[in-house]
């Protein structure tokens, strides 16, 4: 979806449809001589949220959709609401381009520019389909161009810029998140990430298996031995910002398929282990976004990309490994494997010396059971850091919810063997996961974003939602832009 602003007045406009609240529509009815149409064809409609009509007219606007309840004052989550409705209402529509004019909608405590962006999100969330692998892939969305209409293009220049960035960097992640398992495997994601590198301010570059085993990574390789495609630690250098400046890092969980390795998962919902990559996928369309809207920061995101399985080469329950932070590890259950590529990664990390690292991983099956799709878990070492995330995530509508990372969860990773196990004794499956993560971070400002419910549904709308992309760019965004 390609957005622009408009100021034109309403019905000056030329457009095969005009998205507006009732009370605006029947305006341009009168001003176009149409009043007594408007007024027979509009007879029945409620104004009701997520009730909308549709309308032919004579002349150049084409049809009127008249969105339900846009002329009350809403609260920020009802505006959300009567956003979505309005995108999908707009979406069946046999039309190329339409005007969106609901600025005037009036939103609780929220700017033109929370509005722009919040339609804008809406409609790029429900305009996405995949198709690729069906051999008659079915029909997508005639729409590809929306004008927000707007009093004065001045004040919201930029919305337009967020907007465009993250319709890119969600579709790049969903994409990459619904990619079936046998095409996306760590090599792909590679070849993925590689296409970000075609910008100047961006260099790509990777660390090998054998470049891995040089640096000790022996928890990572515990994990990609058991795979015959190699695993691949990814990272992304963009330069946006002053030279010298301490990037920010987001470091993402890619585990482009999960059978939980010789701790072998049950059948049931196996397949949906292919978004077990959804992390990196996320970390990267945060990327994508950040590099397409010229932020002016330095990021360093970093991809740990492996395959999780079973094989005579596999990692046994009760190996121990080395990680590269010199940390021995007692592995107690391979399908506790997320945390065992990040904490190698979490590492190497900290060698570009950041201001910040955001973590994202759909770490934890505890983090579903404790939080469902609605909200994604955060945890931080620093509370401003994770308020900031909590901040991003309610402006974008793409909510998080703080959990605890208290000392007294550390002690069930204890292990007689090693300096710790990867599982924790007891309940809290998704905090102790986090514990194990901390362990790896010293002396930088860090945050771990569970993602487990958030990042993809199952069900009749199984497929990759783009979670957390729009939580992390508005992150992004707002250190950039003060
Ligand atoms: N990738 C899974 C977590 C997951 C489960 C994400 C379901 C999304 C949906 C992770 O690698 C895993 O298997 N975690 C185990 C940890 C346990 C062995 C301590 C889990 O949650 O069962
Ligand atoms: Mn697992
Ligand atoms: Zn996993």
């Amino acid at each position: 979806m390609k957005y622009s602003l408009t100021e034109d007045a309403l019905q000056d406009l030329r457009t095969p449809c005009l998205v507006t609240s009732h009370k605006l529509a029947k305006s341009v009815a009168r001003a176009l001589g149409l009043s007594d149409l408007f007024a027979r064809a509009t007879e029945d409609f409620k104004d009701k949220s997520e009730q909308n009509l549709t309308l032919n007219l004579p002349g150049n606007i084409a049809r009127l959709l008249i969105v339900g309840g846009a002329d009350a004052t809403l609260t920020a989550d009802a505006f959300r609401k009567v956003a979505l409705s309005a995108a999908n209402s707009l979406l069946q529509l046999p039309v190329k381009q339409a005007v969106v004019a609901l600025e005037s909608t009036r939103a609780q405590g929220k700017s033109s520019d929370w509005k722009l962006r919040t339609l804008m999100h809406a409609l790029s969330y429900n305009a996405y389909r995949y198709g690729k692998h069906k051999s008659k892939p079915p029909a997508a969305p005639a729409l590809a161009n929306v004008r927000l209409h707007v009093k004065t293009k001045k004040s919201v220049a930029n919305a337009v810029k967020f907007g465009n960035a993250l319709d890119a960097g969600l579709t790049f992640s969903r994409d990459l998140g619904n990619e079936p398992p046998n095409v996306c495997n760590p090599t792909y994601v590679l070849s993925e990430a590689r296409k970000l590198g075609r910008h100047p301010k961006v260099k790509v570059s990777s660390l090998s298996e054998k470049k891995m085993a040089e640096a000790n990574m022996g928890a990572f390789l515990a994990v990609s031995k058991g795979s015959d495609t190699p695993g691949h630690l990814i990272v992304i250098q963009y330069n946006g910002g002053k030279r010298g400046e301490a990037p920010i890092a987001l470091v993402g969980k890619g585990i482009t398929f999960d059978t939980g390795g010789i701790s072998l998962k049950p059948p049931a919902a196996m397949d949906e282990m292919k978004f077990d990559m959804c992390g990196a996928a996320t970390v990267l369309g945060a990327t994508k976004a950040a590099i397409d809207a010229g932020l002016k920061i330095n990021l360093v995101t970093i991809v740990a990309a492996a395959e999780n399985m079973p094989s005579g080469g596999a990692t046994r329950p009760g190996d121990i490994v080395t990680s590269s932070s010199g940390k021995t590890i007692e592995i107690l259950n391979t399908d506790a494997e997320g945390r065992l590529v990040l904490c190698d990664a979490l590492t190497h990390a900290q060698t570009f010396k950041p201001s910040t690292i955001i973590d994202v991983a759909t770490l934890t099956g505890a983090c579903i059971v404790a939080l469902g799709s609605h909200a994604s878990a955060v945890y931080a070492n620093d509370d401003q850091l994770a308020q900031q995330l909590l901040a991003a995530g309610n402006e974008s509508g793409d909510k998080a919810w703080q959990m605890p990372l208290w000392d007294e969860y550390q002690t069930s990773l204890k292990s007689n063997f090693a300096d710790m196990a990867n599982i924790g004794a007891g309940g809290a499956g998704s905090v102790t996961a986090a514990c194990f993560l901390s362990r790896f971070v010293e002396g930088v400002n860090w945050a771990h974003m569970d993602v487990a419910g958030s990042a993809f549904l199952g069900g009749p709308r199984k497929g990759a939602t783009g979670r957390p992309v729009p939580l992390l760019f508005t992150y992004l965004w707002d250190q950039a832009n003060g």
